[in-house]
C-alpha cells in the first residue's frame, strides 16, 4: 500500500527519500515520486514501475539539489498506475503525498472546477492539493484545517508549500505516520523501518493532528489549533532484522524463523505451566463470562482464526463465528455485551479489521486485538491487546504471523478450556507442555524442505491446482492454497474435501494437482477416500500427512510428511510444507516472490 516519507535537515534530500522510499517497498506500490525544495521551488519528479525507474529518471534528468522535500510510492487506487497519476500532487505553490482514499472527491473536484481549477490526473489526492491550494492565503496550518473539514474517507498526507521552504507539513486521520527525530534534521514516514538507517527516535502522529517539521523542531496542534504535546518514542527494531540476513529473499528467512518467533511469542505466556494471557487484561474470570466469540480478519489472519475456531470449540466449547472482516463490516452481526470479538492482524493496520473492530464496540462488545506491529491502529483502539512476537515480516506472503497468531489461539483455547472447565489443569498443563515444544519440532518440520523443492518443480507448468482437507487441514488447505496463488500466480482452490463431490470434483482431470492435507487421525479415513475420488479422474496427488502414516503405495504421486503430534496441535507444523511449496513453485517460476503483483503488504484502503 502507498508509501509516505518526508525529509528536513541538511542531507541530500533526494537521496533521503529514495533511500527511506526503498524501505517501505515491502508494502506493494507501482509508481513512486518525490517533491524536494530547489531555489525555493518545488521540483517534482515522478514514475510508474520500481523505484530504480524513478532514480533512473531523477539522474538522466535533473536530481534536486536541496534539504527539504517529501516522496511517496503509489498503489493506485484511482486511476491507473501511471507517471500522471503517480504522487506527488499539485501546483507550483503546494504539493503533496496521500496514503488512503478520499471518499468525497468527485464532489470537491467539481467544486474546483467551478473555481477555475483544472486536473491532470484521475486521482482523489489531487482534488486534496488543488482543495489546499484553493484554501491557502498565507497560513498553511489554516488552508490544512479547512481543507480537512471538507474532505471525507481515510488519508496521511505530507505537505510542502512554496512560500515555506524551510519545513513539511504531515497530517493524519485512519492511515498511520510518523514523525522521525534527528540531530537536526526530522522526518515523515508511514513506517518505522522507512527511517531506521537515520534514526530510532519518533513522534506518533494522531487522528487529526497537524505537525509542523522543520530540521531543529516540529510542532504539533489539533484542528482546533490547539498545541499538543507530545513524547519521543524509540523503537526496539533492529535494522538487521529487516535485511535478508542471507536469505535469498524475505519470505524464505521468514518461514525459517518461524521457531523462533513462536518461542518467543509463547513463552512469555506460559506461568507455572498453565497458559496466562492475562498480560492483556483478560482474567480466568473474564474468560469465564463470554457467550460467544466472534473472530474477525482478512486473508491468511483470518485463517489463523479459522484454526482457532477449531480448536476453541472443540476444547472449550464455546461457540465461535469466524468473519472475513470486509463482509463482518457490512452485515450487521449480532454482537452483544456478553460477546468477545478477537480481531487479527499481523500490520495492525488492515482498512476493514480496523472498521470491524469500531463496529464490534459500538455495540458494546469488548474487543481484543491479537497484532504484531506495535502502536498500530488496531493495537492501539482495542480493548485489549495481545502483542505477537515475529519481528517485522517484510514479504507480502504472510508467514511467520501466521505462525504466532496460530499460536496465541492455542494459549486462548487451552486457557479458556480451563476456564470453563472442560479441561482439567492437569490437561491444560499437559498441552501448554506439547505446545512449548513445536518450536523444535517446527525446526524439524523443516528437514521436509527438499521434498517441497521437488514437488514445486512438478506444480509449475500447472494452470490449476487444488488444496484439500478436513477439519482443521481444511482451515490449513485454505491457507496453503492462499499461499501458493498469491505469489506464484497459479489458480488454485480449496475445499472441504468432502465437498468436492458437490460441484468441484469435475474440475479434476489428467494431471491436475491435488494437495491433500491428511493429519486429522478421526478423519484420516474419509480424507483417503477422497483422495482416492480424485486419484482415479487422473489427480497429480501429493499428501502431506504425518510422519509414518500407511497409505497404499498407488494412492500418492507424492507424500510429504511432518512429525507426529496430537491431531490438534498439527496446523503448527502442517503449515511448513505449504508455505515451502509456494516458495519454491514461485522461484521455480522466476517471479518476484516477495512483492506479487498487485498485492501490498498493508492493505489500508477498503
Ligand atoms: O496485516 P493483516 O494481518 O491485517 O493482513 C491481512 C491480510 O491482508 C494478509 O494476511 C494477506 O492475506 C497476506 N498477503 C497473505 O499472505
Amino acid at each position: 500500500m502507498c508509501g509516505i516519507v518526508g525529509y528536513v535537515g541538511e542531507r541530500d534530500c533526494s537521496e533521503v527519500l529514495l533511500n527511506a522510499l526503498s524501505k517501505l517497498e515491502y508494502r506493494g506500490y507501482d509508481s513512486a515520486g518525490i517533491a524536494v525544495f530547489e531555489n525555493d521551488e518545488i521540483f517534482v519528479e515522478k514514475a510508474k514501475g520500481e523505484l530504480k525507474n524513478l532514480r533512473q529518471k531523477l539522474e538522466d534528468g535533473h536530481k534536486p539539489d536541496g534539504h527539504v522535500g517529501v516522496g511517496h510510492t503509489r498503489w493506485a487506487t484511482h486511476g491507473e498506475p501511471s507517471d500522471i497519476n503517480s504522487h506527488p500532487h499539485g501546483n507550483k505553490r503546494v504539493s503533496i503525498v496521500h496514503n488512503g482514499i478520499i471518499e468525497n472527491y468527485k464532489d470537491i473536484k467539481k467544486f474546483l472546477v467551478s473555481k477555475g481549477y483544472t486536473f491532470d490526473s484521475e486521482t482523489d489526492t489531487e482534488t486534496v492539493a488543488k482543495l489546499l491550494d484553493y484554501y491557502y492565503e498565507g497560513d498553511p496550518v489554516d488552508a490544512i484545517i479547512k481543507t480537512l473539514n471538507d474532505v471525507r474517507g481515510a488519508y496521511a498526507l505530507g505537505i510542502v508549500f512554496k512560500d515555506f521552504p524551510d519545513r513539511i507539513f504531515a497530517v493524519r486521520k485512519d492511515s498511520p505516520l510518523i514523525i522521525g527525530v534527528g540531530e537536526e534534521e526530522n522526518f515523515i514516514a508511514s513506517d518505522v523501518p522507512a527511517i531506521l538507517q537515520y534514526t530510532k527516535k519518533y513522534y506518533l502522529l494522531k487522528r487529526n493532528e497537524i505537525a509542523t517539521i522543520k530540521s531543529d523542531r516540529v510542532e504539533f496542534c489539533d484542528i482546533h489549533r490547539q498545541p499538543i504535546v507530545k513524547e519521543v518514542q524509540v523503537s526496539d527494531l533492529d535494522m538487521d532484522a529487516a535485511e535478508k540476513g542471507g536469505y535469498e529473499h524475505f519470505m524464505l528467512k521468514e518461514i525459517h524463523e518461524q521457531p523462533n518467533a513462536v518461542k518467543t511469542t509463547i513463552t512469555p505466556r506460559i506461568v507455572n505451566g498453565m497458559p496466562d494471557i492475562s498480560e492483556c487484561g483478560l482474567t480466568i474470570e473474564d474468560l469465564k463470562k463470554y457467550r460467544k466469540l466472534f473472530i474477525v480478519a482478512c486473508g491468511t489472519a483470518m485463517h489463523a482464526g479459522v484454526v482457532g475456531k477449531y480448536v476453541i470449540e472443540k476444547l472449550a466449547r464455546v461457540e465461535v463465528t469466524v468473519d472475513i472482516a470486509s463482509e463482518f463490516r457490512y452485515r450487521n452481526p449480532i454482537i452483544t455485551e456478553d460477546d468477545l470479538v478477537i480481531v487479527i492482524s499481523q500490520s495492525g493496520e488492515t482498512a476493514d479489521t480496523k472498521a470491524a473492530l469500531e463496529l464490534a464496540q459500538s455495540k458494546g462488545a469488548k474487543v481484543l486485538g491479537i497484532v504484531n506491529v506495535k502502536g498500530s491502529s488496531i493495537a492501539r483502539n482495542s480493548d485489549m491487546v495481545i502483542y505477537t512476537h515475529a519481528g517485522p515480516e517484510i514479504s507480502v506472503a504472510s508467514t511467520k504471523a501466521f505462525s504466532v497468531q496460530m499460536s496465541v489461539m492455542y494459549l486462548l483455547a487451552f486457557e479458556l478450556a480451563y476456564a470453563k472447565g472442560e479441561i482439567s489443569q492437569e490437561e491444560c498443563k499437559r498441552l501448554t507442555a506439547e505446545l512449548a515444544k513445536i518450536p523444535d519440532y517446527i525446526e524439524k518440520t523443516m528437514e521436509c524442505e527438499k521434498d517441497c523443492q521437488r514437488v514445486a518443480s512438478k506444480l509449475i507448468k500447472a494452470q490449476s491446482l487444488m488444496y484439500i482437507g478436513r477439519g482443521l487441514d481444511y482451515a490449513l488447505s485454505m491457507e496453503g492454497s492462499l499461499k501458493l496463488k498469491e505469489i506464484s500466480y497459479i489458480h488454485s482452490e480449496s475445499y472441504a474435501a468432502g465437498e468436492l463431490k458437490h460441484g468441484t470434483i469435475s474440475l479434476i482431470e489428467d494431471g491436475v494437482p491435488v494437495i491433500s492435507v491428511a493429519t486429522q487421525g478421526e478423519l484420516l479415513e474419509k480424507m483417503v477416500s477422497n483422495i482416492v475420488e480424485v486419484k482415479s479422474r487422473g489427480a497429480f496427488t501429493i499428501t502431506v500427512c504425518k510422519e509414518g502414516e500407511e497409505f497404499s503405495a498407488d494412492l500418492n504421486d507424492e507424500i510429504i510428511e511432518v512429525p507426529a503430534l496430537e491431531d490438534v496441535l498439527m496446523p503448527m507444523l502442517t503449515v511448513i510444507p505449504l508455505q515451502l511449496i509456494a516458495y519454491y513453485t514461485t522461484v521455480l517460476k522466476g517471479l518476484n516472490v516477495d512483492k506479487p503483483r498487485n498485492l501490498a503488504k498493508s492493505v489500508t484502503v477498503e
